[in-house]
């Protein structure tokens, strides 16, 4: 008798502790402890014992008993801590949580891709300050002290030479200066300029790109921009040089292309025109060239500037520009 208690007490020792749900915890509880369980019927023999061993085996069940319950009761006190459900309400079909995850901004995705095709036509990437000196901005751009793009009405000015870059194009001087042709470059980056309405915002993005080599001539300019044109928008896609004038570059054009909204036809977007401008560009001044030193009959070259968030309007078809500063995740969300 003896014996068979201190087995049964060893034995649910050993079970209890792989309890781990509730369910088992009650299953535990009906064979060992309840009213017809393992140790009930123990207790039950315990009237066909040697007379004077009983008050000895009584004593020592009474112990068992008290042990067991106790562990029992630890057992559960665990089980509840741990917020253990019972495996009956545990669905393991139900499909997991799906936690929200970031996305590249709209503007980000469409300088990605400017990138990525002036990369595929052997462009290299370069970045430059935001931060410019009116040397880099104006100066070596031949655009003179007295041109309305220097007002403070455009221009943020940090001090009489330091200011807020108005376009990227100082990046063709930076890297003529301290590089020798033949050169082939793209510059994306943020731009600044004292305008804000449904067209405008204080700070865009522009991609600049530049190309310096013997012989350059505006065939070689169209043609680099009527592929990167069929590969942003599609391979049909109408386009139009407009004579313009950039004190950098001669001849200047504005490049148009078949509006994408209308195809052409005319609407609110393309203003009625069935065009819609999406850069400027030109064969880059020899003034320009004096600046950093080149050999102006050696070399001759090209250069565009195109706005990313036109670009992005026009292919995502949005008419506010300052939505892509709003940050509303609904708006962001959907590119
Ligand atoms: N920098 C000009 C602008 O911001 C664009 C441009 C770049 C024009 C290069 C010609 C050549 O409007």
């Amino acid at each position: 008798m003896e014996d068979e208690l201190l087995a049964l007490q060893d034995e649910a020792g050993v079970e209890l502790a792989s309890v781990v749900d509730n369910n088992a915890l009650e299953q535990f509880r009906v064979r060992y402890l309840g009213r017809k369980g393992l140790f009930s019927g123990l207790m039950r023999k315990l009237g066909q014992v040697a007379k004077e061993d009983r008050p000895r085996l009584g004593k020592l069940a009474n112990e068992i008993k008290q042990n067991l319950e106790k562990a029992f009761t630890a057992r559960k006190e665990i089980l509840s801590r741990q917020g253990s459900t019972d495996s009956a309400a545990f669905d393991l079909t139900l499909p997991g949580r799906c936690y929200p995850f970031g996305k590249l901004h709209p503007v980000t995705q469409i300088m990605d891709e400017i990138c990525e095709i002036f990369a595929g036509l052997g462009f290299g990437i370069a970045e430059g300050p935001d931060v410019e000196t009116d040397f880099y901005n104006f100066e070596a751009l031949n655009i003179p002290p007295h041109h309305p793009a220097r007002d403070m009405h455009d221009t943020f000015y940090i001090n009489d030479k330091v200011l807020l870059r108005t376009h990227t194009s100082p990046m063709q001087a930076r890297i003529m200066e301290n590089n020798s042709p033949p050169l082939r470059f793209i510059a994306p980056g943020k731009v600044y300029r004292c305008d804000s309405d449904i067209t405008h915002t204080p700070m865009f993005h522009q991609v600049e790109g530049f190309l310096v080599d013997h012989k350059v001539s505006f065939a070689d300019l169209k043609g680099v921009l009527s592929v990167f044109i069929a590969r942003m928008f599609d391979a049909d896609t109408p386009i139009r040089f407009r004579p313009s004038f950039f004190p950098f570059t001669e001849p200047s054009a504005e490049v148009d292309i078949g509006c994408v909204m209308c195809g052409g036809k005319g609407c609110r977007v393309c203003k009625q025109t069935g065009w819609l401008e999406i850069l400027g560009a030109g064969l880059i001044d020899p003034e320009v060239f004096k600046k950093v030193d080149y050999d102006i009959d050696e070399y001759s070259g090209f250069a565009f500037g195109l706005g990313v968030e036109r670009i992005a309007m026009l292919k995502y078809g949005i008419n506010d520009i300052r939505l892509y500063y709003e940050n509303d995740l609904r708006f962001l969300g959907q590119f």
